[in-house]
């Protein structure tokens, strides 16, 4: 298997596909460098971040690519549709900087109860304002989250271990964790809470999802933390509400426009405010969820090389089969979701008079995707019949 990671990807994940025997090589450049480009016609597996745009036209460039890694959260750098029509899977890491921005979520929420954020400014500026008025513990204040997924109970936990109360809105029901009471309704958190945190997805329901009507739902004096999407708040209207001090301070991590990279700058209303904390999208960004993702990434990387497995992947159906004990060969077989290829995949195996232990099929929109474990050792000849059946898009045959 060749590997092929760009853009200067934690090198803990070149060490955990080379300790199984596989050729990575890395570079610090995306997909647009030329040398990079003429790799990727030999590369089966391609690990990028989020600056590679993995195009239609790449893809018609890399006959031997089976799988793509994004080594992040966001994957629409990559041609989805076009890469599950070419047979491969594309994966990410969705769970590696949950953490991460936990944690600086919390830490703004005590920044913020205690003004740290303006006291900071202060001294920047030889003002020396020691005072106790508008410094509160968080220790009993309420603390509301809306988007009660991954990130919103993760901080759900650590809030409360902290004494703080913590209620959450959800589009979904979630189970509660520890003692966190769900709000039937957005109102009614916002109504309730002392700090205000949103952990929702970029939907076209989240757009603007916290504008003027909601800020003024929102108790006067009230803090609010985003560290989810840019337009899920109303910038302008959140200008007014903190002019207006009806919102006390707010912790913004995410706008409606960033800037490309670093070297582009940045502008927002918000800078005029010095009770605005303003940070340059870092929640998820931490040595550890680095190392989580390179770590997410490669596993999967590792079992669907191995062992086919599909889960996890973004594009495509999500499948697994526990190898059978007598299973020689493992074939993976991803076709066009046409009636009747399940049968005409089985026909080659009872006209070669081969075994099949165990087998599964899912389908997912335009294609399926099928996983059989043969006692037989399953040579070239029948590999080139299986490819041969009308629909098919790839084959790949795993030795036990
Ligand atoms: P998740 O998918 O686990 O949770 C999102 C939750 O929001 C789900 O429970 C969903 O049902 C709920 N939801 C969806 N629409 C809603 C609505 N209209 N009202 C209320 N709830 C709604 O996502 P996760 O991993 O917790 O991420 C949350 C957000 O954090 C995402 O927007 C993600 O992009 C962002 N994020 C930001 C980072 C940063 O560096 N600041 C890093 C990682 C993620």
């Amino acid at each position: 298997m060749k590997i092929l990671l760009l853009e200067n990807i934690s090198l803990t994940a070149k060490k955990s596909l080379e300790n199984v025997g596989y050729d990575v090589t890395i570079f610090k450049e995306n997909i647009e460098d030329d040398k990079i480009l003429s790799q990727i016609k030999n590369t089966d597996i391609l690990g990028i971040r989020s600056r590679s745009q993995i195009t239609k036209e790449i893809i018609l460039q890399a006959p031997q690519l089976k799988a793509i890694g994004c080594f992040c959260i966001g994957t629409n750098q990559v041609d989805l549709d076009f890469a599950k029509i070419k047979g491969i899977p594309v994966f990410n890491a969705p769970f590696s900087n949950t953490r991460s921005v936990a944690e600086m979520v919390l830490g703004e929420i005590i920044i913020l109860s205690r003004n740290i954020h303006i006291r900071n400014l202060e001294l920047h500026r030889g003002v020396w304002s020691k005072v106790a008025s508008g410094s509160f513990e968080i220790r009993g204040k309420v603390l509301g989250i809306v988007g009660y997924g991954r990130i919103g109970s993760q901080l759900g936990i650590i809030a409360e271990s902290l004494g703080m109360q913590v209620i959450y809105y959800d589009i979904e029901r979630k189970l509660s964790l520890g003692n966190a009471t769900e709000c039937d309704n957005l109102e009614k958190l916002l109504s309730k809470s002392d700090f205000v945190s949103l952990h929702v997805p970029e939907t076209p329901q989240t757009k603007n999802l916290i504008s003027k009507r909601e800020l003024l739902q929102m108790k006067k004096g009230a803090k609010l933390i985003n560290a989810s999407r840019g337009n899920v708040v109303a910038i302008d209207d959140l200008v007014e509400a903190l002019k207006s001090e009806h919102i006390s301070s707010v912790a913004i991590d995410v706008f409606p426009q960033e800037p490309k990279d670093n070297n582009d700058p940045f502008k927002s209303e918000l800078i005029k405010f010095d009770n605005a904390l303003l940070t340059p999208h870092i929640g998820g960004s931490t040595i550890e969820a680095q190392e989580n993702i390179a770590i997410e990434v490669c596993d999967k990387f590792i079992n669907f090389i191995k062992n086919g497995s599909t889960v996890g992947a973004v594009n495509f159906p999500q499948t697994s089969l526990q190898k059978s004990k007598d299973s020689a060969s493992r074939i993976l077989h991803v076709h066009k979701n046409t009636p009747g290829m399940l049968e005409k995949i089985n026909n080659v195996f009872a006209k070669n008079n081969l075994n099949i232990s165990s087998q599964i099929l899912q389908t997912e929109g335009d294609i399926g995707y099928a996983i059989i474990d043969s006692s037989s050792i399953i040579n070239k000849e029948i590999e080139l019949s299986l490819e041969k059946i009308e629909n098919t898009i790839n084959t790949r045959v795993i030795k036990n």
